[in-house]
């Protein structure tokens, strides 16, 4: 086997998800050959991912061959998103690392109270969920391998009005909140589409927010891909998107201390390890089993619906899952696409791609 099968590419590293793939690429003889990047908001607070890092690298399993590299990312800054894609950018052309085999778009952000902006005036969720990671992607396309390169969205059910746990939550249930993208961009860029209000939940508002960056990603299995297809430099680059599901991890931390101890760590915590088991595809999942799941989408070549170059797939933890209809919708494709070069200010010496 190859001492140098490419690198994998890892935001929000020090999160609940994060951590856990981190410490599944340290740990496990499969991921021995690749070298890892992994961003996170600040490296000198990302104490969860260092020590995440030294416990899998302690395993018997472990045949780590590489340094792991950390990066200082905050997504919600643009300027710095510039900064981290050169820097990445400069390994790979120094040849200090192996071009990216995946780019793992996980880093999550989610209001359950105050809405904010980021210093550009847009909705931060908006940003640290898509914008930011588009940007990335586009900036560090030069840098993938470009036989089996993969870009990974890491989604959520949040994403679909239509699934039945958002049914159920009633949080799409007036109809103006059934449609996220329309002709333009601006609303959820700017985070006046779904914005919060005095007599509405806010919760529910902040989770729409969330749910609508997350259907941007989702629209660039086929978007992106679309435009990765034109290029036959480009062509074999495959872009896909996977839901991990709900996991006691950190991404609940703006919610009320009932969601937060009650329902994500004592009930999740204590149960997903059980609950996976019966249903490992089901609501409740470990951020083990979700790494698992988000490494094989990013890496591996089969069994079914994986191939060599699997292209326009969402994943559902191991299984195909069903998403937004408005993700799967070219001309909603091309607003975002549209709206996402205008809002991040994208030249087109920035990315080897046409834009
Ligand atoms: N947990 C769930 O129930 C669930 C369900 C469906 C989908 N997901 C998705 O799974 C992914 C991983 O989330 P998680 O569950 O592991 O939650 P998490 O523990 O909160 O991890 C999210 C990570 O994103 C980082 N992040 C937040 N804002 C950022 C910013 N401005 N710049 C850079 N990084 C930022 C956080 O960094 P800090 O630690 O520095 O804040 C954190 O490391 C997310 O995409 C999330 O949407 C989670």
């Amino acid at each position: 086997m190859s001492h140098n099968r490419g690198t994998i590419l890892v935001t929000g590293a020090t999160g609940g998800l994060g951590c856990a793939i981190a410490s599944r690429i340290a740990s496990s003889r499969e991921f021995g050959a690749y070298h890892g990047i992994f961003t996170v908001r600040d490296t000198k607070t990302a104490t969860a991912l260092h020590a995440a890092l030294k416990s899998a690298k302690q395993t018997p399993m472990s045949s780590h061959l590489h340094e792991d590299i950390k990066i200082s990312l905050d997504l919600s800054r643009l300027d710095r998103v510039r900064e981290a894609a050169a820097h990445i950018n400069g390994l790979v052309e120094a040849g200090s690392i192996p071009p990216l085999a995946a780019i793992i778009l996980n880093a999550g952000y989610e209001e359950f109270g105050e809405q904010t902006w980021t210093d550009d005036g847009l909705d931060t969720s908006f940003v640290v969920n898509y914008l930011g990671h588009w940007l990335l992607t586009l900036l560090i396309l030069r840098s993938m391998d470009r036989e089996k390169g993969r870009i990974v969205w890491i989604s959520s059910w949040a994403q679909n009005p239509e699934d039945r746990r958002n049914v159920m939550n009633r949080s799409f249930r007036d109809d103006k909140y059934k449609t996220m993208v329309d002709t333009d961009l601006e609303p959820l860029a700017k985070g006046t589409w779904s914005p919060n209000k005095n007599g509405e939940s806010i919760w529910k508002a902040g989770y729409r927010r969330y749910g609508a960056s997350k259907v941007c990603g989702v629209a660039m299995i086929h978007e992106l891909q679309k435009r990765l297809d034109q290029d036959p430099r480009l062509s074999k680059i495959s872009v896909l998107a996977i839901d991990p599901a709900a996991m006691a991890t950190g991404i609940v931390r703006h919610t009320s201390w009932l969601v937060r101890v009650l329902v994500f760590r004592i009930f999740a915590g204590v149960l997903a390890p059980f609950l996976v088991r019966i249903h490992p595809n089901g609501t409740w999942r470990t951020p083990q089993k979700s790494a698992r799941d988000v490494l094989a989408v990013a890496l591996d070549n089969g069994p079914p619906p994986l191939s060599e170059r699997p292209k326009g797939l969402y994943f559902n933890g191991s299984e195909l899952g069903d998403y937004s209809s408005e993700a799967k919708d070219l001309s909603k494709g091309q607003v975002i696409w549209e709206g996402s070069v205008r809002f991040s200010q994208l030249k087109e010496n920035e990315t080897i791609l046409q834009i």
